[in-house]
């Protein structure tokens, strides 16, 4: 079945030619400068494939399990590198969903699972995270949802797009409830590694024989036209699925972005990025916690953890609202919560630098929000 448009695409879509003066809500880190990884980069590499594992290349696959903490639990054998996370998530839809079949996510959530379902013909079961809940995932609905028939079951932890982080001990009994019907459980971890409360969360690869964990270099690194990715699996069976899939579609790694996320990962490297960007954005999200605070028309429930949180809009509908915004005199860009089915909302946030001008898109949200 043919793949179809989701809404957040689909606004992204509508609103590229715009030329918008700030950014509010941008979801990834400032983006680092090729200079800083030349020094590395090995001027003899050869542009052809890695020429050793169509997995990836093993050093970067060691730096991947380290980074999630995975040391022990799993091995490079059990890590393919992809084309970002949004390829990771892919291979696994497309391997393992089937006309008929039931797959829980949750909502708001990542748009990718819903469309994917659809096009496969497989029954997507919600799981609604409520706001006046603190968008907390309700285990017990999760659990109420499963049938014989749950192939899969897809989170994002931190969620995207309200921040929110699941538990160590709410993985487990994910886990468990999985378990119960041999189902299998996705959970992306994108937005991993910038922890605002709390610690980071533990990979699900490492709980759970049929756990799969996708991530990325693309956000709290920055890296995102890298596309580099990678899903990690216990299960080689699943590993060799995807594989098989992606041969079909971007056949191999992009060899530059399998080099140049293997330097970002070394830990030399990987804690003084880090540090920065958190440094960077409990700022900025200080600065944002004050500013809606002090607007009488917008509520929300801080993230957790990444860069990018859910707030509620009063008195005007989300959609019309991004786009009152984005046109003179305000040309500021978000998104509208129907992006995820929240047309009360709107996504904000603190990522990219100074590229996205945040001081003074907040100062326009407030024109705009009073006008
Ligand atoms: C939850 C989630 N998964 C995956 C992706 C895609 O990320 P990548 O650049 O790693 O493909 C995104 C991007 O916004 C995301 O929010």
């Amino acid at each position: 079945m043919k793949v179809t448009i989701h809404k957040l695409f689909d606004y992204l879509l509508s609103t590229t030619s715009e030329v918008p003066e700030c950014v509010l809500g941008f979801s990834l880190s400032q983006s680092p400068r090729l200079a800083a990884f030349l020094p590395d980069l090995d001027p003899d590499l050869r542009l052809d494939w890695n020429g050793v594992s169509f997995q990836g290349l093993p050093a970067l696959r060691d730096r991947v399990i380290a980074q999630a903490g995975l040391d022990g639990l799993c091995s490079a054998e059990d890590v393919l590198i992809t084309a970002g996370a949004a390829e990771a998530n892919y291979l696994c839809f497309r391997q393992l969903l089937e006309p008929g079949c039931e797959m829980i996510s949750e909502t708001p959530g990542w748009p990718q699972a819903a469309v994917m379902a659809r096009a496969v013909g497989a029954v997507l079961k919600l799981v609604q995270r409520r706001e006046d809940n603190g968008w907390r995932l309700d285990l017990d609905a999760l659990a109420a949802q499963v049938t014989p028939k749950t192939r899969l079951i897809f989170l994002s932890n931190p969620n995207n797009p309200t921040g929110q982080l699941l538990t160590k001990a709410e993985l487990i009994r994910l886990a468990r409830i999985a378990d119960t019907v041999g189902a299998w459980l996705i959970i992306d971890e994108v937005y991993a590694g910038l922890e605002w409360q709390g610690r980071r969360a533990p990979s699900i690869a490492g709980i759970y024989g049929r756990g799969i964990t996708t991530g990325s270099v693309s956000k709290a690194l920055g890296l995102q036209g890298l596309r580099t990715g990678w899903m990690i699996c216990r299960d080689k069976g699943m590993i060799m699925d995807a594989v098989i899939l992606r041969e079909n579609a971007s056949e191999i790694m992009n060899i530059l972005g399998e080099h140049i996320a293997e330097i970002a990962l070394r830990p030399d490297r990987l804690g003084p990025a880090l540090a920065e960007a958190r440094a960077e954005g409990a700022a900025n999200l200080a600065l944002l916690d004050g500013f809606i605070a002090d607007q009488p028309r917008l509520s929300w429930v801080r993230p957790q953890a990444g860069l990018i949180g859910l707030a509620r809009l009063d008195g005007e509908a989300a959609e019309p609202f991004a786009r009152r915004l984005l046109s003179a005199p305000y040309r500021t860009f978000l998104l509208p919560g129907t992006a995820y089915d929240a047309p009360a909302h709107i996504r904000l946030g603190v990522g990219g630098g100074a590229a996205v001008n945040l001081r003074e898109g907040l100062e326009r949200l407030a024109a705009c929000l009073a006008s």
